[in-house]
């Protein structure tokens, strides 16, 4: 039972090392999307063929399970570089056989993104700003970016929507 006991509590030490880790190199924790927030944001995504998407920090995969379900002959690509974080996607993709959702545990500051059509995204001020410079070179072809809660700086929005969450999180589609 000491044993049990042990190794439990070990892996219950290291993932959350592991996590708050993370958290601290990547200037965000996994915090998920709010139920309403990812129903409004999934139901306001376009519904012309949507080939090739990433989700840029899939946390828990709260969203790119979701992708995953509303484009089924789409490709979704979730980046997640969090240890812990990237092996719970990675399991729950195996058990409910997600055919059509590859897991990356990527950088994707240090990937290339020009081949995405559709971009969702949950991240905060900082690493909007690094976006920005990185989505202004390499999207080139005709690619939406939905972000929610931290806008892209420099650019305008071809529609805001308002969820009507306790937070009022503004949603943020961006036409590249
Ligand atoms: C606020 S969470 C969003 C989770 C998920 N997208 C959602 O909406 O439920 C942001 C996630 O981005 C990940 N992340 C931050 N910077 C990253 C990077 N450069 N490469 C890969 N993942 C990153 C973090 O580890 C974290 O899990």
């Amino acid at each position: 039972m000491f044993i049990l006991n042990s190794i439990v509590f070990s892996i219950v030490f290291f993932s959350f090392l592991s996590i708050v880790y993370a958290t601290i190199k990547n200037g965000i924790s996994p915090m998920p999307t709010l139920p309403k927030v990812k129903r409004i944001l999934v139901e306001n995504l376009p519904s012309e063929p949507v080939t090739q998407i990433a989700e840029l920090g899939a946390g828990w995969g709260t969203l790119a399970f979701q992708l995953a379900k509303k484009f089924p002959s789409a490709t979704i690509t979730a980046f997640e570089n969090s240890l812990i974080p990237y092996t719970f996607i990675v399991i729950r993709k195996w058990l409910f056989s997600q055919t059509n959702l590859i897991v990356l545990r990527k950088n994707f500051y240090k990937s290339d993104l020009s081949k995405y059509n559709l971009i969702v995204c949950y991240l905060y001020p900082g690493a909007m700003t690094r976006l920005e410079k990185q989505f202004h070179e390499q999207l080139t072809k005709e690619t939406m970016v939905v972000s929610h809660t931290f806008a892209v700086p420099n650019r305008k929005p071809s529609k805001t929507i308002i969820a009507s969450d306790f937070y009022q999180t503004r949603i943020y589609f961006y036409e590249y």
